[in-house]
């Protein structure tokens, strides 16, 4: 039994989010004690609706417990102590928190839409405990302040995978009200193109709202950029330009921390990350295309519309991560391995050289807050966040973020953000 088990975990590590399954695991007792799968035909008055509101009642509790073990570690974080919270022996991978997390009251949220102590048969779920972080975290996020800073992954989140983000996206509106409000946005993407014309293709139902909002004023439009190729192309929103995008010059915008990325150790990454697809390429025998970039190599389909077996694509993305990691330039340079669905691409930098990007740029202006957005004044969604081969985890070390699944639920985020905006207004005058 050890033996599988340890295997299972081996082999699964790069699939799981330790946080979550643990939640899911200290939700299971509950969930086995209370949950009364015999009342579908055992029909006594009543017994249904008391065992959901007992499993309410516990649930909240442990997320309670949870709460308080959030709020150790961030007292923990504060005298840089972290490594010793009980949370992080609990779960060695947890990362740094930005804000607290009202766990107990995300959940109550969350259940009133799932109905999760509801269900006899079917435990509280990773998707259940990733939708109350979220909802946690837009909570911890708008007690804490305003959300300064709101930045968006393309694929997946705003748009399906490899589409583009058209006039009728209903989540065009949301990401105008947050600009009405002020929110900074930045659109943090690993499609890397230098053209001005890629992106408005990709995103022109965003853009053209932009331009022609009257609700928006001036300086309030400026507050739009791109962040391409992860960390690699920066443009800004510019009404009078042809594609409505100005692609900004790198010596404007880069951090003095990347100046030391430079041409040759670039080329030397992307040189061995190349060879190391084509090895993949060769062993997995896929029909696939490389495609060498100014700041990135990847593998695509060699006939368009055929799919890579997802099993491949993940095996690609683990021997070049672990090939790169283990270089001498793979040490000096941050890249980012990923699976895009359909795709693999290794690209120079990675999105929390992204959004730390997009903190500097509109916070320049703020001086007093040091000249960049803080971590817990900003906001990353993303659909891409489990530990290996995904991009929009690394955001996680500068900023908060939700995880969402589809573009869908980056709409029923916003939603929730946008009734909190709301609420907190009201509160205010
Ligand atoms: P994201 O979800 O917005 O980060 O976009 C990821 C997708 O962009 C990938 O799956 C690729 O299909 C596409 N893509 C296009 N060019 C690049 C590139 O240079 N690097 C990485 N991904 C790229
Ligand atoms: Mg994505």
């Amino acid at each position: 039994m050890t033996t599988r088990y340890r295997v299972e975990y081996a082999l699964k590590t790069h699939r799981r989010d330790q946080f979550i399954e643990w939640i899911k695991g200290l939700l299971a007792v509950p969930f086995v004690l209370n949950s009364q799968p015999t009342g579908v035909f055992e029909t006594r008055d009543g017994t249904v609706r008391q065992m959901a509101e007992e499993a309410h009642r516990r649930y909240a509790e442990i997320m309670q417990d949870v709460e308080d073990m959030i709020d150790d570690h961030i007292a923990h974080q504060k005298v840089g102590l972290q490594g010793q919270s009980k949370l992080k022996l609990l779960v060695p991978s947890i990362g740094i928190f930005f804000t607290r997390l009202p766990l107990a009251d995300a959940f109550r949220y969350q259940d009133k839409k799932r109905f999760i102590s509801s269900r006899r048969f079917v435990p509280p779920s990773f998707n259940d405990i990733r939708l109350i972080l979220n909802t946690a975290q837009l909570m911890g996020a708008t007690m804490a302040g305003q959300i300064d800073l709101a930045t968006f992954d393309g694929d997946v989140t705003l748009y399906d995978d490899g589409m583009s983000l058209e006039a009728t996206n209903p989540v065009i509106e949301r990401i105008l009200f947050l600009m009405s409000h002020n929110t900074k946005i930045g659109i943090v993407t690993a499609a890397g193109y230098t053209e001005e014309e890629k992106y408005y293709q990709r995103l022109h139902g965003l853009l053209e709202a932009v331009k022609d909002s009257t609700a928006l004023t001036s300086t309030q439009k400026k507050n739009l950029i791109i962040m391409g190729g992860e960390s690699n192309f920066l443009f800004i929103f510019d009404p009078t330009a042809p594609y409505l995008l100005q692609h900004l010059p790198r010596r404007t915008w880069i951090l003095p921390s990347m100046s030391t990325w430079t041409q040759p150790t670039i080329s030397a990454l992307l040189d061995l990350a190349e060879s190391s697809l084509r090895e993949c390429v060769a062993n997995l025998s896929l029909n696939a295309t490389i495609l060498r970039k100014e700041r990135a190599v990847g593998i695509i389909p060699s006939v368009p519309g055929s799919r890579f077996p997802r099993e491949s694509l993940e095996e690609t993305v683990l021997v070049v991560q672990k090939k790169l990691e283990m270089s001498e330039v793979g040490q000096t340079l941050p890249f980012c391995a990923f699976n895009g669905g359909n795709d693999v691409f290794v690209d120079i930098g990675d999105k929390s050289w992204g959004v730390l990007v997009c903190q500097k740029y509109f916070g320049s202006s703020s001086p007093n807050e040091g000249g960049t957005i803080r971590g817990d004044r900003t906001l990353h969604v993303g659909d891409q966040f489990l530990s290996a081969g995904s991009n929009d985890f690394k955001a996680r070390v500068v900023g908060t973020t939700a995880w969402i699944a589809s573009p869908a639920e980056t709409v029923e985020l916003l939603d929730e953000l946008v009734e909190m905006i709301a609420v907190r207004a009201k509160k205010e005058k």
